[in-house]
């Protein structure tokens, strides 16, 4: 079955769905088409902070009402090491905050609010590539969940579809990314319990990070820096708690049933193109962080908020610049935000066969930041978000 519109979206994640979402906003007209269920989409657990600019983004355009009464506002972080805790106060320091609202909700919100707008929204229907670039108009060679071939031909072709990415070939050809890959990993727990503290806490000791990070009043997520190789069923659920005890030191943390475990392996990467022709790709599609500055999400809302006021001036006034300088304008934040999540990530996790030197020195790195106006102000800055280019545009619409 072959089907035409003017843009085509891979994938129901956050980029494409809010992209979905902006463009509609404009009269320009989607389809968006991802290979997983709606339930699956709706209930994998992801990332849990939203940047001040991505909230505004989801309320200011009608993505999201919930987010402001059912997230929860963050105005710090607690950092700790050499048995200190010391706040970074954003609001203090920036006037800016995060919300802490999980991924998966922020998903609901937008699958609710296409469908209540009559987007063609297409679960089960799975990428397999995408053809002609290079003309006016590319395609998406997909199928369905009874296994028929689906052609959709647009005006342009948008990878949403993320780490593992089937449109990244039509732009990057072989020439693939920029890379790096970390020493060590998350181990990842969900448990009921209540929060232990009122903020997100990063601890740094001699044996690893870990952070204490929520998900609801009675739904805890809590990581601990492991070995990528662990196993998820390594330790005892006793074990857990003891080693993310000792990764806290001077804390109590509200203790539950564990009912996820999960570990997660650290990347950074950039692929060297966004843009071939009139196939685009965005999001972790296009770029994949470490989770540690809580950056992914937030940046592919940035690549997309871009991008609509990029499309909306390219197929409603045939203006191309914007289009031209897309890839570009975004590869700035990117590399701002690969910056801080690479920074973050190195300040706070044990490097391994780290010595006495390097332990000194991460605690003097540390204290530069913590205790300085400036260096406080420099981690707020970038946890809270830089303003987004596009912004207005989108709001105005
Ligand atoms: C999370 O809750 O999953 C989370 C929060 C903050 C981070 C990373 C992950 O920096």
């Amino acid at each position: 079955m072959s089907t035409c519109t003017r843009v085509a979206i891979i994938g129901a994640g956050p980029a494409g769905l809010l992209l979905s979402h902006l463009l509609d906003r404009q009269g320009i007209e989607s389809i968006v088409i991802d290979s997983r269920g709606r339930e699956e989409i709706e209930t994998t657990i992801r990332a849990g902070i939203l940047e001040q600019g991505t909230v505004e983004v989801l309320t200011d355009t009608g993505a999201s009402h919930r987010v402001r009464s059912a997230g929860q506002m963050h105005e710090g972080i607690e950092l700790r090491f050499d048995g200190e805790s010391h706040r970074i106060d954003f609001t203090a320091t920036v006037g800016r905050a995060v919300w802490l609202y999980p991924q998966h909700e922020v998903l609901k919100d937008l699958v609710a609010a296409r469908l209540a707008a009559g987007q063609d929204l297409r679960f089960h229907v799975t990428a397999e590539r995408v053809e002609d670039a290079e003309t006016d108009r590319p395609k998406v060679i997909a199928t369905d969940f009874d296994g028929n071939r689906v052609i959709i031909e647009a005006e342009i072709v948008v990878g949403a579809d993320g780490s593992r990415s089937v449109a990244r070939e039509a732009v990057t050809g072989t020439y693939g990314g920029y890379f790096r890959e970390y020493p060590f990993a998350w181990f990842g727990i969900l448990c009921e319990a209540p929060p232990s503290a009122e903020e997100l806490i990063y601890s740094n000791t001699p044996d690893g990070f870990a952070l204490i990070s929520q998900r609801s009043p009675e739904v805890q997520r809590m990581y601990f820096q492991c070995d990528p190789d662990t196993d998820t069923e390594a330790y005892s659920d006793a074990q857990l708690w003891d080693i993310l005890r000792s990764r806290v030191p001077g804390r109590t943390l509200k203790e539950g049933p564990i009912s996820k475990r999960d570990v997660l392996r650290f990347r950074s990467f950039v692929a060297h193109e966004m843009r071939r022709g009139r196939v685009v790709i965005v999001g972790d599609a296009a770029h994949t962080v470490p989770p540690t500055g809580a950056k992914g999400m937030n940046l592919a809302v940035a690549d997309v908020v871009l991008l609509s006021e990029a499309l909306g001036a390219f197929l409603l006034q045939a203006d191309e610049s914007l289009f031209n300088a897309f890839p570009e304008t975004a590869r700035k934040r990117i590399w701002k935000a690969q910056h801080f999540s690479w920074w973050m990530t190195n300040m706070l996790h044990v490097q391994p066969g780290a010595d006495d030197f390097d332990r000194m020195r991460q605690i003097g790195e540390l204290r530069t930041v913590v205790e300085s106006e400036s260096g406080r102000a420099y981690l707020a800055e970038a946890y809270t978000g830089w303003p987004l280019n596009g912004m207005e545009h989108n709001v105005r619409q």
